[in-house]
């Protein structure tokens, strides 16, 4: 819904992803000035339809639209993103259906890398409830000593150091530096941004990094991918929980 440039590109690569995996999707572009009351009649017929098993309310929305209504309204079970406070209850409690895609696709990527999460350092930067929050719950799962950082944490460079898996999610251009990455870390890079020249970067500075990094993503190209990847496996899994397979 509206107008953010962001949304129309992440928007497309899911319509994509989708056509690629020969899932059947449908877009609902809705303009700006449409009302919550339209967008949520939108959300109940769709919750409704026995022909969708998915739906995804890309944000950010509008301002006046309230998010956390809408993300409400989505039935558990078509909640792919699992953004439903149901669904964050069940990840919360270790028993879950849908894992939330970004997050979920960080700890593939770590799993790629073959080093056990259990016992290691764990750093995320970031608390959002899309990425930061949910990051740190799923690298508890995996038995990682987890330590979550924001805007008001003291010596965050000390913290970031002790990371034997740092992850950034902050919304800041290359806001992680070489001197706040420990020899050999293992270096996931959430972020999505523009830098001085408008190019895409990430939150972490790359070319500096990747000299002290055991491993680290580029952006693009990294985490994005996979946050599309695991919202296709969580399609997958909502149909067949609803055909009861
Ligand atoms: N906006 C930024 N990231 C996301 C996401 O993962 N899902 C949705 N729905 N909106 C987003």
């Amino acid at each position: 819904m509206g107008n953010d440039s962001a949304s129309r590109v992440y928007v497309n690569n899911k319509k994509k992803a989708c056509e690629v995996c020969g899932i059947y999707s449908e877009e609902h572009a809705l303009p700006e000035e449409t009302t919550e009351e339209e967008l949520l009649a939108l959300i109940d017929c769709l919750n409704a339809r026995k022909d969708i098993n998915g739906i995804l309310v890309q944000l950010p929305l509008p301002k006046g639209i309230d998010s956390e209504k809408v993300l409400l309204r989505i039935l558990p079970e078509k909640d792919v993103d699992a953004f439903h406070p149901v669904n964050v209850g069940k990840i919360m409690i270790g028993n879950f259906d849908f894992l939330p895609c970004t997050p979920a696709g960080v700890m593939e990527l770590i799993r790629l890398t073959g080093i056990e999460v259990s016992g290691k350092e764990c750093v995320v930067v970031g608390r959002s409830n899309i990425v930061g929050k949910p990051q740190a719950m799923l690298l508890l799962h995996e038995n990682g000593t987890v330590t979550i950082c924001h805007s008001r944490t003291k010596n965050l460079k000390e913290v970031c150091r002790r990371a034997d898996i740092l992850v950034a999610a902050v919304g800041k251009a290359k806001f992680i530096t070489a001197d706040m990455v420990k020899d050999g870390a293992i270096v996931i890079d959430v972020g999505m941004n523009r830098d001085e020249n408008g190019k895409l970067c990430g939150d972490v500075d790359y070319d500096a990094v990747s000299s002290v990094a055991s491993a680290i993503t580029p952006v693009p190209g990294g985490v994005g991918p996979m946050t599309i990847a695991m919202l296709m496996r969580n399609t997958v899994k909502a149909a067949e929980i609803q055909k009861g397979m």
